[in-house]
């Protein structure tokens, strides 16, 4: 098939769709996240999510994750909470009330514990994001809040049991069936990040560069899309605008800085001059 129903997320669509903050808003206003990522060996995939899970005005953040590792995160971000033994407790059905999403994966490496965490996380009526460690060959249950799973090209070939070539050869027809077959949101990394609906429908992003081939970036988008999606009124402008936010954060650090030496925890801290045009 050859998909043509695709447009590039425009700066103008961010302009109309960014959820600004309210005069009279409370934590509450902008829901609380469930995080579950990070081991004792990497901690910092954790801690780069919930960084930009905060910087991108997520109302309050719970972190599931190991002692070792809340330990180095609350050092850098105090704002969150934690807990401890994060993963286990999660696949033992303990999910804290009132979360308003959550995301799973980065930095997760057993799949034994992910599955059992992502069959009760399953049985919540809140939008699911599934990156990294969290990402395999798997069936998906039929769900009203949507599942939203995050793959670079490599991930997405283990989804899908094709080849990283083909897949990017054919990115938008490859993440659209993906996700009309599967009825779960596909997020195609790389650059022109490709944003595909179980409806069909398909955004391309455009921002973003070469600086943000480097460690750590997907935990960044992956917190951004947390806390936008935790306050979403409208799921798909919540995704795209994420994506095109973590972009262009890049891009206004390349204006005057080198793309060589952009860290991820970089993208968090510039969202904080790029997000100003838009509130
Ligand atoms: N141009 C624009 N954007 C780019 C470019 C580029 N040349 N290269 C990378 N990006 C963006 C991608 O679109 C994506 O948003 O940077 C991000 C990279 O995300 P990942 O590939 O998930 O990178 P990473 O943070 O290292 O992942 C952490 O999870 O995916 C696993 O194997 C990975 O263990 C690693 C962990
Ligand atoms: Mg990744």
């Amino acid at each position: 098939p050859h998909t043509s129903n695709w447009r590039v997320w425009t700066e103008s669509d961010v302009r109309k769709t960014f959820n600004k903050r309210k005069p009279n808003a409370h934590k509450g206003t902008y829901g609380t996240g469930l995080l579950v990522a990070g081991t004792d060996e990497m901690p910092g995939s954790a801690l780069l999510a919930a960084l930009a899970a905060m910087r991108s005005g997520i109302g309050k953040l719970t972190v599931a994750t190991t002692p070792f590792a809340s330990a180095i995160i609350a050092a850098k971000v105090p704002e969150c909470t934690f807990i401890h033994n994060g993963l286990e407790q999660i696949a033992d059905g303990k999910i804290p009330r009132k979360i308003k999403a959550a995301a799973v994966g980065p930095g997760l490496t057993d799949q034994v514990k992910i599955n059992k965490a992502l069959k009760q996380l399953f049985e919540e009526k809140i939008p699911l994001i599934l990156d990294a460690g969290a990402l395999t060959k798997r069936e998906y249950p039929m769900k009203t809040e949507p599942i939203i799973v995050t793959p670079h090209p490599g991930e997405f070939a283990k989804m899908t049991g094709k080849m990283t070539a083909d897949i990017q050869k054919n990115r938008l027809d490859e993440a659209s069936a993906y996700a009309m077959g599967n009825e779960v949101i596909v997020v195609l990394k790389g650059r022109n990040t490709v944003i595909a609906f179980p409806d069909g429908s398909l955004h391309i992003n455009v921002t973003g560069n070469a600086g943000l081939a480097k460690g750590g970036t997907g935990d960044t988008l992956t917190g951004i899309l947390l806390a936008f999606i935790s306050s979403a009124n409208d799921i798909k402008s919540a995704i795209a605008n994420a994506v095109y936010l973590h972009g262009a954060s890049a891009d206004y650090w390349s204006e005057t800085r080198a793309e060589t030496s952009l860290l991820a925890s970089d993208v968090s801290e510039n969202l904080a001059f790029v997000l100003k045009a838009f509130e």
